[in-house]
């Protein structure tokens, strides 16, 4: 199954990409989180990349799908994926539909998580990551225990991402405005567009993305 989810920046993308994962065994590709772990690393690209992601503006076109290009052309990507965070505007789409028509294997579906502007901002500005082993939690939704640190123990610290201080998030929220929802006309338009409302929990979403999802996989040409 090859899939997108589409979605504003706290929608729930990451989270029900680690389910979609472990629920069809084909990997997650996180245009963020490559991202994110090239600044880590303080690559090249990751030195070229972190201005615009700690001004909550999208890295540009060409070292982003730089990365795209070498990543779907992995193992792994072989049977399926999860695009999480890609594409970000029509150029992206437009590139990613040229990239997949070569090699014979078209996207079955793109789900949109739907999610009020209000909730958004709740979702980001409370987002806490362990910074050992990256599972999330929120100061909104997770226990007081849950927040003390995660599960796997006091060494594992919750950090928050640096784009998600309150003044970037208006930056990232207007960016997905102005760039990447024209995306949902676009997907309509090619009637691969499943939308899901993301204002549950996170089971009775993913539940619902299966249900979006069910029958929408294509044999490989
Ligand atoms: P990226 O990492 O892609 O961030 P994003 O799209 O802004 O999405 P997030 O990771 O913030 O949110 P999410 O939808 O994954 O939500 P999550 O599941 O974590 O991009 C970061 C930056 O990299 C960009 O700003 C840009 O600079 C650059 N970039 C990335 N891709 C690019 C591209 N293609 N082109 C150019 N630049 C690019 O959930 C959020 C919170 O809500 C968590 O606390 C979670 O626990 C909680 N939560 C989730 N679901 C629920 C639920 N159902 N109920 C209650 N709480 C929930």
């Amino acid at each position: 199954m090859r899939i997108v989810l589409l979605g504003a920046p706290g929608s729930g993308k990451g989270t029900q990409s680690q389910r979609l994962v472990k629920a069809y065994g084909i990997p997650q590709i996180s245009t963020g989180d490559l991202l994110r772990e090239a600044v880590a690393k303080n690559t090249e690209l990751g030195r070229r990349a972190k201005a615009a992601m700690d001004a909550g503006k999208l890295v540009d076109d060409a070292t982003v799908l730089g990365m795209i290009r070498e990543r779907l052309s992995r193992p792994d990507a072989a049977t399926g994926f999860i695009l999480d965070g890609f594409p970000r505007n029509i150029p992206q789409a437009d590139a990613l539909e040229a990239m997949l028509r070569e090699l014979g294997t078209p996207l079955d579906a793109v789900v949109l998580l739907n999610l009020d502007l209000g909730i958004l901002f709740k979702r980001l500005s409370g987002r806490r990551i362990c910074e050992v082993c990256g599972q999330v939690f929120n100061t909104y939704f997770s226990t007081a225990q849950e927040l003390a640190h995660c599960a796997k123990g006091p060494e594992h610290k919750l950090i928050q991402r640096p784009d998600d201080k309150e003044d970037v998030i208006g930056k990232r929220l207007e960016v997905y405005e102005a760039q990447t929802k024209p995306l949902i006309q676009h997907y309509t338009e090619l009637k691969l567009l499943r939308v899901v409302d993301a204002d549950a929990d996170v089971e009775t979403v993913f539940n619902a993305i299966q249900r979006a999802v069910q029958g929408a996989s294509k044999p490989s040409a």
